[in-house]
């Protein structure tokens, strides 16, 4: 039985368990602001590697939450570190990014 055999070394070595969910696969629920997403945010917070905080990450966005909204926003629109202003999304309003850092963090659809 080579294959079995194949199969149970790969299970032996195989790295720490997947997060739940693919970063690559998540999106706003809202159309709109997955419109925006998609266009600016998606490609660096879906980006292992790129530096920035991966979407619904718990473990990157708790200490940032914290901040608070008022903060983030701040972040978002004047650019922070390797964050770029305005987050390429020219188009976002400030309500825009308020729900777009909701739905980062991991926070969408709570009130707080
Ligand atoms: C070119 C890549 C890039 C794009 C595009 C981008 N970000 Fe970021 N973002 C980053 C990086 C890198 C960081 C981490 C900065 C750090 O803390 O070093 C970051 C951090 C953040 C933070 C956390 C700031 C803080 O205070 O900790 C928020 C919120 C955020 N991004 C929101 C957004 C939103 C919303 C969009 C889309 C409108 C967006 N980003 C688009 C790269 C990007």
């Amino acid at each position: 039985m080579p294959f079995a055999a194949a199969g149970l070394a790969l299970a032996a070595c195989s790295p720490a368990p997947a997060p739940p969910a693919d970063p690559a696969s998540l999106s706003p629920k809202d159309a709109h602001l997955a419109e925006l997403y998609d266009g600016a945010c998606k490609a660096c917070h879906a980006a292992a590697g790129s530096g920035a905080p991966l979407v619904q990450d718990k473990a990157a966005w708790a200490p940032r939450w914290k901040q608070g909204e008022d903060v983030l926003l701040d972040h978002v629109v004047q650019g922070y570190k390797g964050m770029p202003a305005l987050g390429q999304c020219a188009a976002c309003t400030p309500d825009d990014f308020k729900g777009l850092i909701r739905f980062l963090a991991g926070h969408e659809g709570k009130t707080r």
